[in-house]
């Protein structure tokens, strides 16, 4: 941090909570995406694809003056052994928190319920060879957390993430993830080896273009990554995305014989709606 930022800091954002957490990093991609980093309390503990709360304190109340904080559920882009929070985010101009979280500026404070949750982890997927990260819009998030994750690796030969988005600047999140994994010191070799990424646009022309629903569909997905098909022995999903996308998924991947699981009952795939800020 340099020493102006600290400054902007304790002059300009007093401490709010005993959640805050500082911003220590911003990206905008479009006039609604963009990435942000926290810090990351020392105690806190998470599981790759798991989401928090976090959010800004929200506008005085006219007649008492107290503020509220204002809090969303938004999934951890970063993995369980990262030292700093990653979260990718939407933006809403007249949304109650992102018309506000889109202004954050290194130094800011943010606040963080470190206690995390959600079914987009390892734990409810039974062993197989395949897994399929599903993902729309930022749905991508809480892949971006388990496609750095060495555990995904491990557990899998083969790990093939699917990203959807209406126009190609909106992949751009998803294209430096694929880098990153690949250079990365702990999992490049695995992912080199193992990490097969499938981007799709529904609106701007570009190389791939459907909703990843159609192209499963249709068989395309399949003949294009040179993969024979689904079966519930060798393959395990992931999905995030919109309600439309889960709902669809679902039926697709029971109609190839996948369970549902969840933490308490593994199965063969997971759904968690992507969350809006
Ligand atoms: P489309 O452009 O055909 O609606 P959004 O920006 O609305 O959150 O959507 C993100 C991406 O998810 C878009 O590419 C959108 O395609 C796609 N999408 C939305 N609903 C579904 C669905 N039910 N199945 C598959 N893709 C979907």
């Amino acid at each position: 941090m340099t020493e102006h930022s600290t400054v902007t800091l304790e002059t300009a954002t007093p401490v709010i909570s005993p959640d805050t957490q500082t911003v220590t990093e911003v990206e905008h991609y479009t006039d609604s995406l963009f990435r942000f980093r926290v810090t990351r309390p020392a105690s806190m503990r998470f599981r790759s694809g798991e989401f928090v709360m976090l959010g800004l304190m929200g506008d005085a109340h006219p007649e008492t003056g107290k503020q509220k904080p204002l809090l969303r559920a938004y999934s951890i882009a970063s993995p369980a052994w990262d030292d700093t929070l990653q979260f990718y985010s939407i933006k809403v101009d007249n949304g109650p928190l992102t018309s506000k979280l889109q202004h954050i500026k290194v130094g800011d404070q943010v606040i963080l319920k470190p206690k995390s949750v959600g079914t987009l982890v390892h734990d409810a997927l039974t062993p197989a060879n395949r897994i399929w990260f599903f993902s729309t819009g930022t749905g991508i998030a809480p892949f971006a957390s388990l496609l750095r994750e060495p555990e995904t690796y491990e557990r899998f030969d083969e790990v093939v993430l699917t990203h959807s988005c209406r126009d190609l600047a909106d992949l751009k999140f998803g294209q430096e993830l694929i880098k990153e994994a690949r250079n990365d010191i702990l999992i490049g070799v695995a992912a080199q080896h193992k990490l097969r990424y499938y981007p799709t646009t529904t609106r701007e022309i570009s190389p791939k273009m459907g909703r990843i629903t159609t192209l499963l569909e249709d068989g395309s997905l399949f003949s294009d990554l040179g993969i024979a098909g689904f079966n519930a022995t060798s393959d395990r999903a992931m999905v995030c995305g919109s309600m439309g996308l889960n709902s669809d998924m679902k039926r697709i991947l029971e109609n190839f014989g996948l369970r549902e699981g969840a933490n308490s009952d593994p199965g063969d795939y997971v759904i968690e709606k992507a969350f809006v800020g």
